[in-house]
């Protein structure tokens, strides 16, 4: 996938595998809004990309990684975690571009539905979620504890 996007070195959306990931944790480390916990550790984050095969992604611009997304599914629903696109290269579609080939993979699963949490003050979240038509739900909760 190529974005064309003007006045950049063409980015590239490919298959995020493991040896991205330190580049990736680069990423989630100065990007505001990311919350990654300590259990995230590489050996979860591999296990997450094996058991959904072909859904995660990154941008590359030259030989950069600029942005990156976790995709997966349970069967039933999708669901996306820390989406980040570098500031640098902000509002040229980038995080869209991840997203719709995510989406696809999805799609060729038969998932019909996503389901995305995000921190409650995040705007640059909400102004991406609502952009790419999902809906804000204010009447669910999210519940969370350690197992
Ligand atoms: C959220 C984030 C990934 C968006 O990346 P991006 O590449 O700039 O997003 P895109 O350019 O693909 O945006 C696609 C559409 O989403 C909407 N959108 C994206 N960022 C927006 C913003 N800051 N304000 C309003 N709308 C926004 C717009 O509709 C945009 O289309 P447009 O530019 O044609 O109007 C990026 O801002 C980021 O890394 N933020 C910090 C990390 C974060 O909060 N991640 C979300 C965790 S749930």
């Amino acid at each position: 996938m190529d974005s064309g996007v003007a006045g950049m070195t063409s980015v590239e959306i490919i298959v995020f595998k493991p040896q991205h990931l330190d580049d990736v944790r680069a990423l989630w480390e100065f990007t505001e809004g990311i919350g990654v916990r300590d259990n995230e550790t590489d050996e979860r984050i591999l296990v997450f990309l094996e058991r959904n095969p072909g859904m995660s992604f990154v941008a590359i611009s030259g030989s950069k990684l600029i942005g990156s997304v976790l995709c997966g599914h349970d069967g039933r629903r999708g669901y996306f975690h820390h989406l980040a696109v570098n500031p640098d290269y902000r509002r040229y579609g980038i995080a869209e571009l991840m997203f719709d080939a995510s989406m696809a993979a999805l799609a060729a699963d038969d998932i019909v539905r996503i389901n995305v949490v995000a921190f409650s003050d995040n705007e640059l979240a909400r102004g991406f979620w609502t952009g790419v038509d999902c809906v804000e739900r204010n009447d669910l909760s999210v519940y969370s504890r350690d197992v």
